[in-house]
């Protein structure tokens, strides 16, 4: 009997061939979390007894302390890129695997963040808000300018799949692509440079690191005063990675001429929070990946790594293979539908 718990409501609907639907033909029992609001710990916790294996979303913390009262836990499929939100080395040590979902979502993330870079450049909110205020006056030759996007420099900070994405886009509005990251990529559209050179020579720097202890806080004060006074930032990574007090100190002082934000701390942001007041700030609530299509196979890359793990094979985006028993160390290549049970009773499970 195997027994799964997916913290929230799949897309991709329940017909056959969706995620749920597969998900469903090859567990025993797959129980859903069907709020809009994620569960809280406690309902993390109480809905995860006698589990196997947890599809989640970047909203549930999967630390040391559930996985210590959940023992039977296999496996920790992240339906996200990013897994700031699972203590990996946790998982390691009780031979917990864990997978997210990279590369479906790499397109999508890239043209967010266009849509921030773009909507900040041309100040887009802005217009917006002076239309709905009545502001609008008659065509004036110098009212909202933004800045000039053709043909000038992109700083790509952290050179991942999504970077890669993001300055492949520039090449169609010829600008020329600055990354820094910890090495050099050989296939990387763009300049390596050190961080202090693309913050001084960027128009634009946008942020692709993953949120870990070395990048937490890495946009601070400092940061912002290294770019020029006419360059926007974007960051569609992670919140923590920024300094917000910083970033608005930045803007109100017109250290920088504009942000966008697809992420930000705390999430959801509340309706009255002090960001909400900084100047020339677009904001986007954490919608990098949301599309019907990529949150779908998004969904699917979630219940290939749950399925792959609960049948002893090696999930393709397998984040620590430290993990593996000898048994999943050898690739195998066991039909998933038929073999949940097998793998179970070769565990030593009912
Ligand atoms: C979204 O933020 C993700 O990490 O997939
Ligand atoms: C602007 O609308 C222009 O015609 O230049």
């Amino acid at each position: 009997m195997t027994r799964v718990f997916v913290t929230r409501a799949l897309p991709g609907g329940s017909g056959p061939g969706s995620p749920l639907a597969r998900l469903r033909d090859a567990v025993d029992e797959v129980d859903v979390w069907e709020d809009e609001a994620p569960p809280s710990p406690a309902a993390l916790l109480a809905r995860s007894e006698d589990c196997d294996g947890l599809l989640s979303m970047l909203t549930e913390r999967v630390d040391a302390a559930l996985l210590d009262a959940r023992p039977g836990l296999r496996v920790v499929a992240n339906m996200a890129v990013g897994y700031d939100n699972v203590d990996v080395p946790a998982c390691s040590a009780r031979g917990v695997l864990v997978t997210n979902t990279p590369g479906v979502l790499t397109d999508a993330t890239a043209d967010m963040t266009w849509a921030l870079l773009l909507a900040a450049a041309r100040r887009l909110p802005e217009g917006r808000a002076a239309i709905e205020a009545g502001e609008w006056g008659p065509w004036h030759p110098s009212w909202l300018l933004g800045s000039a996007v053709t043909g000038r420099t992109l700083g790509i900070v952290g050179p991942g799949r999504i970077g890669a994405a993001v300055a492949r886009r520039a090449q169609g509005f010829q600008m020329r692509v600055l990354y820094s990251g910890r090495s050099a990529k050989a296939d990387f559209p763009g300049e390596f440079v050190p961080l202090d050179d693309l913050l001084a020579r960027s128009d634009f720097v946008s942020i692709h690191v993953p949120l870990t202890e070395a990048t937490r806080g890495m946009c601070d004060a400092s940061f912002f005063a290294r770019m020029q006074p006419h360059a926007v930032f974007v960051n569609t990574a992670r919140g923590p990675v920024v300094d917000q007090g910083a970033l608005t100190d930045a803007l109100r002082a017109d250290l920088i001429a504009g942000a966008g934000l697809d992420v930000m701390t705390p999430e959801p942001l509340p309706p009255d929070h002090p960001l909400l007041h900084a100047p020339r700030l677009v904001l986007a609530p954490h919608l990098g990946s949301a599309t019907l299509e990529t949150r779908t196979q998004m969904a699917h890359l979630a219940v290939d790594g749950l399925l792959a793990a609960l049948t002893g094979e090696r999930p393709v985006h397998l984040l620590n293979p430290d993990a593996l028993t000898p048994d999943t160390r050898e690739p195998d290549a066991l039909d998933v539908t038929a073999a949940t049970n097998d793998t179970a009773r070769r565990r030593g499970r009912p």
